[in-house]
């Protein structure tokens, strides 16, 4: 992993193939799938993908042999057929991407391996579901997009809190022009990290720690960010262009392993880089102002902040609140469940109380994305999607050295941004 190029290396670029926006999957009654990274998330995960009706799990994935075996005892648990194992080393994945019989690939490795993992997956013809963030520089994201397009093959960011029943509520109110004409959002991974992150065994090594080491900035803008674009079409009709960041010290980590971390242990060599507040300020085309935070490395409850204003209110999640003319005249913040029954996602009326982690998001996700899959729909995300939200990451850190000047977000849809389409707000497939 190297520190993020500052000059957008579209400059130039050749485009390979048409535009994936839009573009629906072909339709399948099985939908093959393919794991790679059975960690915290990947285990968290696949059972999602086994617990849906024509889902198969075909081929796992992961260079620790006994976690690699315990994906394809998962898989087994569920009735399948044993699947394919590949466990030899950090470029079997290569292997598994070469197969013959899957359609998806899901990735759920260490930040560094995304992309060439996601490359491989779509050079075999696969599509393919990256875990945040889909990749760490700039000219990757733009490999991915011409990729995509080369390929014709959907490389989507599985962002799932697009899929939270707050962020769906909103999403259906804004685009029912219940906020008026949207001025402002934020959105945040704000979540304290650090007896994870210096926890000998809850991540697989210390690749989520040694982020901190080489990036300043936004390391994870995608909880915060995804669902603030979906409300503002950000790719559909508005498009984010510029994004100034600026970080406070960093702090956090080095003070808790003075505090809580053995003298010897080998994260006494590491330098932290910081930040550990980025606060960013992303501009979109209409004019609209998104703030973006990150924080993984200082005491706080976890929140994801998400707010949107516009010129008939506000909402502000954490917890959820809403202030709307013409209901609300008052000065004061109203109960936002009382939108419930009106505004809630087709998905969320239909799946009442999803199973798992994170409130029933992640299923939602999964559920959604095989249903696309099987009906040949376009999926609710696409390359344009993870390029964009992933953007912040390599920018932040170069705005950040640039003392908060804003840098250009590359327009990774090429001029399609200008059509409306739809989004995380599907319609009910009949
Ligand atoms: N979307 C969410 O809500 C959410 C939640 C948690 C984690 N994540 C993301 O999921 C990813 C994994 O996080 P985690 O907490 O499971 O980490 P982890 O360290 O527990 O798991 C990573 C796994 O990937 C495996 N791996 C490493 N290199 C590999 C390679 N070359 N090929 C195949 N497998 C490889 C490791 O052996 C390990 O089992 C990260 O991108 C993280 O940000 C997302």
């Amino acid at each position: 992993p190297g520190a993020a190029p500052v000059a957008d290396p579209a400059a130039g670029r050749r485009r390979l193939g048409a535009t994936m926006a839009g573009v629906p999957f072909e339709r399948r009654s099985t939908v093959r799938v393919g794991i790679v990274g059975y960690g915290n998330r990947g285990a968290g995960m696949i059972g999602h993908f086994l617990s849906l009706p024509g889902v198969r799990v075909n081929a796992v994935c992961d260079p620790v042999r006994d976690k690699a075996e315990k994906a394809a005892a998962a898989v087994a648990a569920a009735g399948q057929p044993a699947p394919a194992v590949y466990a030899n080393g950090e470029n079997d994945f290569e292997k598994l991407c070469a197969r013959t019989d899957l359609d998806l690939v899901y990735v759920a490795t260490p930040w560094e391996t995304h992309f060439p993992i996601a490359r491989a997956a779509m050079l075999g013809g696969k599509h393919v579901g990256v875990e945040c963030p889909v990749a760490m520089r700039l000219d990757e994201l733009w490999e991915l997009v011409d990729l995509s397009e080369q390929t014709r093959r959907h490389c989507m960011q599985l962002e799932n809190c697009c899929y939270g029943r707050n962020e769906m509520r909103v999403l259906r109110m804004a685009h029912a022009g219940r906020f008026g004409r949207l001025l402002h959002g934020a959105g945040a991974y704000n979540h304290d990290l650090r007896a994870l992150m210096f926890s000998p065994t809850y991540y697989e090594g210390p690749w989520r720690r040694r982020w901190h080491t080489q990036l300043k900035g936004d390391l994870y803008p995608n909880h915060g960010f995804g669902p603030v674009a979906m409300y503002m079409d950000i790719n559909r009709g508005d498009r984010a262009v510029s994004i100034s960041s600026f970080g406070t010290p960093a702090l956090g980590l080095a003070e808790y392993r003075r505090e809580h971390v053995p003298s010897g242990d080998p994260s006494w060599k590491e330098t932290y880089v910081g930040s550990d507040r980025t606060i960013s300020l992303v501009q979109t085309a209409l004019g609209r102002v998104i703030r973006l935070e990150h924080d993984v490395s200082t005491p706080h409850p976890y929140s994801r902040v998400n707010s949107l204003g516009g010129t008939r209110g506000v909402f502000e999640d954490y917890p959820a609140r809403i202030y709307l003319e013409p209901d609300h005249t008052d000065d004061q913040w109203a109960d936002f469940s009382a939108y419930a029954a009106e505004f809630d996602h087709w998905l969320w009326k239909e799946h009442a109380d999803p199973p798992g982690a994170h409130g029933g998001m992640d299923y939602l996700m999964v559920y959604r994305l095989m249903q696309c899959m099987r009906l040949g729909l376009p999926p609710d995300f696409d390359v344009y999607d993870a390029a964009t939200w992933t953007a912040p990451v390599p920018l932040s850190h170069a705005s950040i050295n640039a003392q908060g000047a804003p840098q250009e977000i590359p327009d990774f849809t090429r001029g399609a941004w200008q059509r409306a389409r739809s989004g995380v707000d599907s319609v009910k497939p009949a």
